[in-house]
């Protein structure tokens, strides 16, 4: 297939990418690389042993992005381009709104123009706000978000819900994530934010391999097993091979919503232990107040994806840390 992937560089992207190339797929990257770096198309390459065509274009470049699908006529879209700090979202709220809703409109008005109506988004579980319970399955409703990150997730999935009502042509996967950790076991890609991580295995990485001092763990009083906060924590590869497993299912027209997690929740010391655990490695650790907006728990339900596309998470939390950890090691 010819697959354009916005965001390719990025963390999950480049994984999907992976997948994508090793399985014989022409992959168009277009990014900004506003949060990643060009040499992972390098990468991409050694890994493997296939080059993707890369753009460094930003989706809001209408006429860029349209001399991209004018040369490629691509087939489908794997859209994951977007800013995605929580935090950071709060304190700039303009800018999230603008680069993720003006970005996936003008990508839409281009794909449509292109008669380019198959697409994957990259929304995520933070769309359930606050869940009345967990596992959480993908009729729970959506809603009370509790930052405009989230908000974006929450608009852009009504928005593609509402182009696909008005134009059935449209193949429309919703791919609610939930917490992606580990990498490539070559080391060569991974979760690489610039400057201090607001995720956690990121920053338990950099606190193992001393670039850190310490991690704070926020919050040990949530009505939860040890109090801290508990999350399905899904390898990216497997996240990855649920971009793949999806793929088919765009020749129904429709609107496809999968929640892609393990369907198993680990609280944060949970995952400090387990990466202990896994690599050796002692993290030193503090107790601090909660995080504003962080929510007690939050696991998937996956069967559905399992059921309807054949797909499961298969890798363990031990090649999770030890992956991540790997990648930690490998970066210069
Ligand atoms: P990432 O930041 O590593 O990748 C996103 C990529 O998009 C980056 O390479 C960035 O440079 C690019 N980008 C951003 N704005 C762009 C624009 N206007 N034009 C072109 N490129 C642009 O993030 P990720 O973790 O790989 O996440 C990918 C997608 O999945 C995002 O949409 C994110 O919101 C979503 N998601 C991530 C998580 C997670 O925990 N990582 C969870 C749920 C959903
Ligand atoms: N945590 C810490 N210390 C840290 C970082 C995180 O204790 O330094 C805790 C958080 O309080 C939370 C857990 O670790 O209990 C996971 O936090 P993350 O920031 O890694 O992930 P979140 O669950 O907050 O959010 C992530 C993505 C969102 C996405 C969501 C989907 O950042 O984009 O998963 O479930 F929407």
């Amino acid at each position: 297939m010819r697959i354009l992937v916005t965001g390719g560089t990025g963390y999950i992207g480049s994984h999907t990418c992976v997948q994508l190339l090793e399985r014989g797929d022409d992959v168009v990257i277009v990014d900004n690389l506003c949060n990643s770096e060009a040499s992972v198309v390098e990468s991409l390459r050694e890994i493997t042993g296939r080059a993707p065509t890369f753009y460094p274009v930003d989706i809001r470049d209408r006429d860029a992005l349209e001399a991209v699908f004018a040369k490629h006529e691509p087939e489908a879209v794997i859209h994951f381009a977007g800013l995605k700090a929580v935090g950071e979202s709060v304190a700039k709220p303009l800018e999230y709104y603008e680069n993720n809703l003006s970005g996936t409109l003008v990508l839409l008005g281009v794909m449509r123009a292109h008669d380019c109506r198959k697409i994957v988004f990259s929304s995520s579980a933070t769309v359930y706000g606050t869940p009345a319970s967990v596992p959480i399955r993908e009729d729970f409703p959506t809603g009370g978000t509790t930052n405009p990150y989230g908000t974006t997730k929450l608009f852009l999935e009504r928005i593609l819900i509402d182009l696909q009502k008005a134009d059935h042509r449209w193949s429309v996967a919703l791919l609610r994530y939930f917490n992606p950790i580990g990498a490539h076991e070559s080391g060569k890609i991974g979760d690489n934010p610039t400057g201090t991580p607001n995720n956690l295995m990121p920053y338990i990485t950099r606190v193992a391999k001393g670039v850190l001092p310490m991690l704070s763990v926020y919050g040990d009083d949530y009505p939860t097993p040890d109090g801290t906060g508990v999350r399905d924590y899904i390898h990216v590869e497997d996240l990855a091979a649920g971009h793949l497993a999806v793929l088919p299912k765009l020749d129904e027209p429709g609107v496809h919503i999968y929640n892609l997690g393990t369907g198993v929740g680990y609280s944060v010391l949970d995952i400090v232990h387990a990466f202990e655990r896994s690599t050796g490695v002692k993290v030193p650790y503090r107790v601090v107040p909660r995080r504003p907006g962080d929510i007690a728990e939050c696991w998937s339900d996956p069967s559905r994806a399992e059921t309807e596309l054949g797909w499961k998470a298969v890798r363990t939390l031990e090649e999770m840390c030890r992956s991540s950890w790997n990648f930690e090691k490998s970066k210069a």
